[in-house]
């Protein structure tokens, strides 16, 4: 019995040593980034476990079922970014690190990283990061439209300076999806979210500390028609 206690005791002395999510889950940030997707929201999942940790091997089911289980987001929408995917990688799985193939998921003026022409388009740049907080209009929350603002400097960045820009319909539905979705999962539409939470998220790719997901389940009815909003007034002409 006194061994059994001692076994469980060192057990969760080990356990300790490592740093949980919110509830509960092991954060382990996978250092080398190697496996580790343009999308900031994936690898947190990752970090947390609900994608497998490693970045590999993900298939649709793995997708739906860690942003609802990680995010709260309905499996309507769950289904609809995992097909978006899936029919342009057209196989059976992907890792998080095929996402980064430029003009597949990844995409040019995004927020956070420098153009596929322009510099390292798998890394968070951090000007343009600092760029994306400081475009928060009071710095405690940022809004929708922050971000909205701020997507309309990059895009008009990106005319200017990338010969090889591409925007398309694809890029234009995800960057208005990763918007829209990022507000309604980590904020209030009508306020926005939280500075520190955007950072931990952007920056560090964690859940912040007593984070948790939203109790109304963020479903396709909530997203679409913002995202068509956002997607209408987010380029720059
Ligand atoms: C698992 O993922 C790795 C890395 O993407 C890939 O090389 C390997 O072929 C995949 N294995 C299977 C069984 O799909
Ligand atoms: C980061 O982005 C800024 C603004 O686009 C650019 O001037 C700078 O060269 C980029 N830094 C790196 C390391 O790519």
């Amino acid at each position: 019995m006194r061994t059994t206690l001692f076994a469980v005791a060192a057990l969760l002395v080990v356990a300790s040593a490592y740093p949980r999510g919110p509830d509960g889950r092991l954060l382990i940030v996978d250092d080398d980034h190697s496996f580790r997707a343009p999308a900031r929201a994936l690898n947190t999942l990752a970090n947390h476990g609900y994608l497998p940790r490693d970045g590999k091997n993900i298939t649709k089911m793995d997708i739906i079922t860690g942003l609802f289980q990680g995010f709260n987001v309905g499996r309507d929408i769950g289904l609809i970014l995992a097909n978006v995917v899936f029919k342009k990688y057209g196989t059976n799985t992907v890792s998080l690190l095929d996402l980064q193939k430029h003009n597949m998921i990844e995409h040019d003026a995004s927020m956070t990283r420098n153009d596929n022409a322009l510099g390292d388009s798998t890394l968070v740049n951090a000007t343009l990061l600092q760029g994306l907080f400081d475009s928060s209009s009071d710095k405690k929350v940022i809004t929708w439209k922050d971000m909205v603002a701020y997507r309309r400097i990059r895009h008009a960045d990106s005319k200017l300076r990338n010969p090889n820009f591409v925007w398309t319909e694809d890029q234009k539905k995800s960057a208005s999806g990763e918007v829209t979705i990022f507000q309604l999962v980590f904020g209030e539409w009508s306020t926005g979210v939280a500075l520190d939470v955007a950072k931990s998220i952007f920056k560090f790719e964690k859940l912040p500390l007593g984070w948790k997901p939203h109790a109304g389940t963020v479903l396709a009815i909530d997203v679409l028609p913002r995202q068509a909003m956002v997607a209408l007034l987010m380029d720059s002409k």
